[in-house]
């Protein structure tokens, strides 16, 4: 018999109605749609909270939210009360957390390519760190310093060789990588001579990034292990050691935890002779499982002995990661919830193209019909702020759930938005 849909892949605050209907903090998933329509981001904010507690707790001398994970005010906002700065890599995201209130200087600012026009916003806004990726940036910065004479507070991103079991399009540490100065061939090295001996730079530590959605603890352990050696030889306080803690998408996937993560950076720098300064900056592991989509069936067409195609209001305008990456994703439906998942399906949106797969082998509760609302779960990290305007889609509309209430935070779009940056 098809499982269930694991509860370990739901927001916290998940539950079943007595008419089976699955509720997100404490809300009805009819209810939800009744009053914001469908494609629909729910997001359990307790949920998110609590990862954010986690995280503070874990690296207690500073953690930053990812914010490409998902970001708009209202997340920026959340974010910060819970103690955490924000990591922002364009000016975009720099602007968007700034306009939700959060202090420039607990904003860090990244990037492999950032314009002259980024650098100068993080000078002239005061963000307070900025993570050098290239000598091409070393330069900019001087160049900047000429006129602004207000040196940048800095870490220097460096590559730590390290390859990490994950996506290729995500791996980043590897040797083979666009990001950061490379420590075997000596750059990372001569980035951060240079980086001391600028005017224009106050270099405070190292940082490093291996990849996103890293299951095991060993890929961790190896990058720390440089970059504590390298922070040590240097002799600079703090090191950040990026995101990239995987959650599980699937009933038989599982992932260390955020304290998990934290014990281990922590046990290898504690077991150098030099006292550092431990940050990360988790993005996935904080939003992906505190949010759920919510889909209406509109149609179903059953090839005989071949397979089902279920097709929904969405699709990779929402989520782009399973034609992206071939990422999966569990789905079940709204009003049986906890009931066994007898039927197999291909999930698939309302783009032109047949790419367009939301979950390629899925299974679904067999009395599924037209008219159904339909969930994907593990959709809170990557979906919405990696969606597009494909077809002309109107982007789906956000709500945050907590405690029986919702609250919108991003408006589902209206047609004329397409036209907002249309001059002709
Ligand atoms: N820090 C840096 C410098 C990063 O580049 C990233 C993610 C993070 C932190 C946060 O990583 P996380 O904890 O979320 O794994 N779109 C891909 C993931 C790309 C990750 C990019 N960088 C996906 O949907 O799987």
């Amino acid at each position: 018999m098809a499982e269930r849909i694991s509860r370990a892949l739901l927001p916290d605050n998940t539950s079943v109605a007595d008419d089976g209907m699955a509720t997100f903090g404490g809300v009805r998933t009819d209810d939800l749609v009744t009053q914001f329509g469908t494609p629909l981001f729910v997001y359990d904010e307790d949920h998110i909270r609590k990862r954010c507690q986690e995280a503070v707790k874990a690296f207690p001398d500073g953690v930053s939210y990812a914010s490409k994970a998902f970001l708009c005010k209202a997340i920026a906002k959340l974010v910060h009360e819970e103690g955490m700065g924000l990591d922002v890599a364009t000016i975009g995201e720099a602007y968007i957390a700034l306009q939700s209130g959060v202090p420039a200087s607990d904003l860090t600012l990244h990037g492999n390519n950032k314009s002259m026009e980024e650098l100068r916003y993080a000078v002239d806004n005061g963000i307070g760190k900025v993570v050098i990726d290239s000598f091409d940036e070393i330069d900019k910065i001087e160049h900047l310093y000429a006129t602004t004479r207000k040196p940048i507070k800095a870490l220097v991103r460096v590559t730590p060789g390290v390859e990490a079991y994950t996506h290729k399009y995500v791996t980043t540490g590897q040797v083979d990588s666009k990001f950061g100065f490379t420590v075997q061939n000596g750059q990372a090295g001569k980035a951060i001579e240079r980086a001391k001996s600028s005017g224009a730079i106050d270099l405070i530590g190292l940082h490093a990034h291996i990849g996103s959605q890293i299951f095991t603890s060993d890929s961790f352990r190896k990058s720390t292990d440089i970059l504590v050696n390298l922070a040590e030889h240097f002799g600079l306080p703090e090191l950040c050691v990026g995101g990239g803690l995987g959650v599980p998408y699937l009933n038989d996937e599982s992932s260390i935890s955020i304290s998990e993560w934290g014990r281990i950076v922590h046990d290898i720098s504690n077991s150098s002779s030099a006292t550092l300064k431990i940050t990360s900056e988790p993005g996935r592991s904080i939003v992906a499982s505190s949010a759920v989509t919510i889909y209406t069936v509109g149609t179903i067409k059953e090839i005989e002995g071949v397979r089902t195609y279920v097709a929904v209001d969405g699709g990779m305008h929402d989520n782009p990661r399973p034609a992206l990456y071939g990422s999966d994703y569990e789905t079940f439906l709204a009003r049986s919830i906890n009931e066994p998942r007898e039927q197999k399906i291909t999930l698939v949106g309302k783009h032109c193209e047949s790419g367009d797969v939301l979950v390629k082998e899925g299974d679904i509760q067999d009395d599924l019909v037209v008219g159904d609302l339909l969930v994907t779960p593990v959709t809170g990290a990557y979906g919405h702020s990696m969606g597009s305007n494909y077809n002309k889609v109107l982007r789906p509309a956000v709500v945050f759930v907590q405690g029986g209430k919702s609250r919108l935070v991003l408006r589902r779009e209206e047609l004329s938005d397409l036209l907002n940056s249309d001059v002709a």
